[in-house]
């Protein structure tokens, strides 16, 4: 499978600081997954040209035409973090492209738990997967699909209507490298924000400022049970609030929030 590392010298960004260069593997996550297994240390990060089988969320796929997009995994181990603040991480990782993002593409927010949009179309989407060791969180897996450079032709029908990307939404190609460089930067210095005091420093002013959803009807899933209102702010726990039309507030903290007259994708 390909894979070159790049060992940078010391001193340089942590996360990152080894990197694994993979032309095609099966999934990012999964790779960076077995390497966590096998003892690789916090920050590990690894990148491919192609994925085979790129997962998404929920069992879906994550399509991405070879060579024009980022598809990459970061591996974290967060000793300080208790299992439940695990997830919220998606939305710190959201929260740093977002930010090193926004000085190149327009109308970028983030749609809770886990995906960037540019306008009403899907940027990027997160997946992170936590492995546990008893009751204490062993490592985490982030990865990310962003869209940067891929055309409209270069989607399936059913994803040209709802993906875009970097090139798509300004008209110019990026480097690819350096895109993922600044990402690193942006997501160490929002990890350690999050870990030193969770979701009420930066993360949280991004989050409310950049909220897709605030304000939006929404339908949330939670466990087989379908809660129907208006999306709020996102608390303290990275938990996304709905108002019903009662005016109850539900805090949600995991689901997949669907857009009234728009589908979930
Ligand atoms: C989603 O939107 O449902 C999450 C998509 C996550 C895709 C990325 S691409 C890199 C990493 N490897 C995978 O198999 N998935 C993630």
């Amino acid at each position: 499978m390909n894979a070159s590392e790049y060992f940078p010298p010391v001193g340089t960004n942590p996360l990152g600081g080894r990197l694994v260069r993979l032309e095609s593997v099966g999934s990012t996550n999964d790779y960076a997954w077995q390497l966590a297994l096998d003892g690789a240390e916090h920050g590990l990060v690894v990148v491919a040209d192609r994925q085979t089988g790129g997962r998404g969320r929920r069992g879906r796929s994550w399509l991405s035409p070879p060579g024009t997009n980022l598809a990459f995994s970061m591996l974290l181990r967060p000793t300080s973090l208790a299992p439940d603040a695990v997830p919220p991480l998606s939305l710190v990782a959201a929260a740093a492209l977002l930010s090193c993002l926004r000085e190149d593409v327009p109308d970028l927010s983030i749609k809770w738990p886990n995906d960037l949009y540019c306008g009403d179309r899907k940027l990027a989407g997160i997946l992170a997967e936590m492995r546990l060791k008893g009751r204490e969180t062993e490592f985490v897996v982030v990865g990310i699909g962003l869209n940067v450079n891929s055309g409209a032709d270069d989607w399936p029908p059913e994803l040209a209507v709802t993906a875009v990307s970097m090139f798509q939404a300004v008209g110019r190609k990026f480097d690819l490298d350096e895109i993922l460089q600044r990402f690193l930067s942006s997501f160490n210095d929002g990890y350690h924000d999050y870990c030193r005091q969770g979701l009420r420093g930066s993360v949280r002013r991004i989050l409310t400022e950049a909220s897709y959803l605030a304000g939006r009807r929404v339908s949330v899933v939670v466990n087989g049970r379908s809660i129907s209102g208006t999306a709020g702010d996102i608390d303290e726990q990275g938990r996304l609030l709905v108002y019903d039309d009662h005016g109850v507030c539900w805090p949600v903290a995991a689901g997949e929030a669907t857009v009234a007259n728009m589908e979930a994708f």
